[in-house]
């Protein structure tokens, strides 16, 4: 008789640690003890899938995949969430179009190119479409004033992506007349205008992944949301540090709001801008400030003048 599913697949301690590593290393997805079952019940998934019988079986596939990562990619779809809508994190889409943007296109030269814009962490690119849609409505041009690249590590998430067509969930956050202007109803979905989707290039990148990170350009705005989170804290030291040295100077990271670059890099300063707070690289002659130094001097800023501690 078959055994139970449940039966059949149970992590061992050694497994976990096989599989903990292995995604620390290729991909910088960090797993605490309590995500063992986590682990467990998505990769048997994978397992079933791809009748390969056995976690060890599984892990060797994964070292030995000989699709170009493909494996990685499914399996990076089953342990983490591509969850995304457009509008996300408004305020700070506000900075970038209102304040940061203007400011870099002051800054060019005459005839220089659009400024460049890199969605790290794309997912089905709700976020790269958004940035396309609010430059648009700000009066801005694509491909003479900005340009946008966007990049994921899932395959799916990019194919998704490039179709351009949403489920309702996407709008949660979407002005109904933006969503009529700049999208197409069908059957229930919506397909994005061409006039917005050729404005955005997608590409493949995997951030712990140096040589390719490499082959995209140096940029002026990076935005990296709600990707980080998932990664221990060396990985992210090495992610942003890769993000400081594809910035230009003078150029801005974008992070997600429960995202900061506390005890990770004191190579940004941290800018309050009228919509948000950001984090930007500093020009040749300005000093690099410590995040910390900045948070004190925003909360002495807050401190009432006529109270006894206050410092003015
Ligand atoms: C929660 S989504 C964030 C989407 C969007 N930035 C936002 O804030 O709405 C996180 C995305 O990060 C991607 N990701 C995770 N690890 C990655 C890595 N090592 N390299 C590139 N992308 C990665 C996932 O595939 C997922 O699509």
């Amino acid at each position: 008789m078959k055994p139970l599913e449940s039966d059949e697949l149970v992590l061992t301690d050694a497994q976990f640690r096989m599989f903990r590593d292995f995604f620390r290393d290729a991909c910088g997805l960090s797993f605490g003890d309590d995500s063992r079952f986590l682990l467990e019940k998505r990769l048997a998934r994978r397992v079933r899938e791809l009748d390969v019988g056995t976690f060890t079986a599984y892990h060797y596939l994964l070292r030995k995949d000989s699709s170009g990562d493909e494996e990685l990619s499914q399996a990076i779809d089953e342990l983490t969430t591509n969850e995304t809508y457009f509008f996300r994190e408004r305020n700070q889409l506000n900075a970038l179009v209102n304040e940061i943007l203007p400011e870099l296109l002051a800054r060019r030269v005459s005839g220089g190119p659009p400024v460049s814009i890199w969605s790290a962490g794309c997912s089905s690119g709700e976020e790269p479409y958004t940035i396309v849609m609010m430059a648009k409505e700000a009066g801005f041009e694509p491909g003479k004033d900005f340009r946008v690249y966007a990049s994921d590590i899932s395959r799916r998430m990019l194919q998704k992506a490039r179709q351009g067509v949403y489920r309702p969930a996407s709008f949660r956050d979407t002005d109904p007349v933006l969503q009529k202007r700049y999208f197409e109803e069908k059957d229930g979905c919506w397909r994005i205008s061409d006039d917005v989707k050729r404005h955005v290039t997608f590409t493949r990148v995997n951030l712990l992944d140096p040589p390719r990170v490499a082959l995209l350009g140096t940029m002026d705005v990076i935005l990296c949301r709600n990707v980080i989170i998932y990664f221990d804290i060396e990985t992210k030291r090495q992610v942003i540090d890769l993000f400081g040295q594809k910035l230009h100077a003078g150029g801005y990271l974008l992070l997600g709001h429960a995202e900061s670059l506390i005890n990770i890099s004191s190579a940004f300063e941290l800018r309050h801008l009228k919509h948000d707070l950001v984090y930007r690289k500093p020009l040749p002659g300005e000093s690099e400030r410590d995040a910390w130094q900045d948070a004190a001097a925003a909360a002495i800023d807050r401190v009432d003048p006529c109270d006894e501690g206050g410092r003015r």
